[in-house]
């Protein structure tokens, strides 16, 4: 069985084909051929993502990546069993590009379709890469809009742990980025300057992290930055900007990982998913491994270029949940909706 699955949810249109092994022969879903394309520099001039600009992209885009993928994987729409998309959190008009092609195409075709959460699609992502994770697993769902710690036991069995109760941790690396001076989406950018900084130039606050929960909340890192940027004055110098960065990074860091060991004690679980955008921070991946392999916890994280928004985890998503028999499929021509 074959699936073609959308992402279209915020700056990314992504699209891509999995192939869901026969039944009773086991194994995971294998990606048969994806394509990406990123809005990031559209979006750059203005310091964060437009929705209009991003809806109309997404439609400029949708249908030439489609034919990429088919041309990749070489096949042909006739071939697709199942067509999923990204039914949301997102940008509504975003979202209807994906979610409007992927039934339109299904209707026209007389195939099944199937929404899919994007979280869902990230905290499955690293089952694309050769080393997928057993269940039961703890998640760090770390991203632009989400973050939080969940138990998974199964595909489609998920407790949430714990949540961020203000900003996410993806946020705080985007809004200290912008009060630096750094161009949209920060996290990378801060990530890279941090590098010739000493995070222990200045000091910031690290809420919630004796709060004994597995929750978080950014929104006071942010003012601190705002406080020190105020304080560094109109020209601050190079080193002095490099420094604050990796104080920021050095905060959030200790902050995920601390709670996620948190996580993994309170559940006894000896195995960490880290999922989402900020998941490619390096500093992050760097301490969760060091802390963990002190832990006998073993560390999965998503390729680096799927750790952000694509949509191979969406066509993968959807094929673990058609394989354990847990997709609710709409028929050829059934209605859709998408949740913004
Ligand atoms: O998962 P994602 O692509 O989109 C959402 O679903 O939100 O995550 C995007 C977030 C952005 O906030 C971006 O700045 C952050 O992930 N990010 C990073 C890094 N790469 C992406 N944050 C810190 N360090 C990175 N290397
Ligand atoms: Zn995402």
């Amino acid at each position: 069985m074959k699936v073609l699955g959308f992402e279209s949810s915020c700056d990314e249109t992504g699209v891509a084909l999995v192939e869901v092994p026969a039944p009773g022969q086991g194994g995971v879903p294998r990606l048969l051929a994806q394509a990406l394309h990123s809005q990031i520099a559209m979006h750059q001039a203005y310091g964060g993502v437009v929705p209009e600009l991003a809806s109309r992209d997404h439609i400029r885009r949708v249908l030439p990546l489609t034919r990429e993928v088919l041309q990749a994987a070489n096949l042909s729409l006739d071939e697709v069993d199942l067509i999923a998309y990204t039914q949301g959190p997102g940008l509504a008009g975003a979202l209807l590009v994906g979610a409007g092609v992927a039934v339109s195409l299904a209707a026209a075709l007389d195939k099944p379709t199937l929404g899919i959460h994007h979280l869902e699609g990230h905290l499955l992502s690293p089952f694309l890469s050769a080393d997928a994770p057993e269940f039961p697993f703890v998640a760090l769902l770390v991203s632009g809009g989400h973050t939080q710690l969940m138990r998974v036991d199964e595909v489609g069995q998920y407790e949430i742990l714990g949540e961020t109760i203000d900003d996410a941790a993806g946020e705080a690396f985007d809004k200290s980025a912008k009060l630096l001076g750094l161009p949209y989406p920060g996290g990378p950018h801060l990530s890279r300057l941090a590098e010739q900084g000493d995070a222990a130039a200045f000091e910031l606050p690290r809420p919630l992290l004796h709060s004994g929960k597995p929750d978080f909340s950014f929104a006071g890192l942010k003012t601190a930055v705002l406080t020190q940027v105020k304080k560094l004055g109109e020209s601050p110098s190079e080193q002095q900007r490099a420094d604050l960065a990796a104080a920021t990074q050095a905060a959030i860091v200790e902050v995920l990982v601390k709670k996620s060991l948190l996580a993994l004690k309170e559940t006894g679980l000896k195995r960490l998913v880290v999922a989402g955008g900020v998941g490619a921070n390096r500093r992050l991946r760097e301490q969760l491994n060091q802390a963990c392999a002190k832990r006998g916890v073993r560390v999965h994280y998503p390729e680096l270029s799927l750790c952000t928004d694509n949509g191979a985890m969406i066509a993968m998503a959807a094929a673990l949940r058609v394989q354990r028999g847990l997709a609710q499929v709409q028929p050829p021509g059934g209605g859709f909706s998408v949740r913004p």
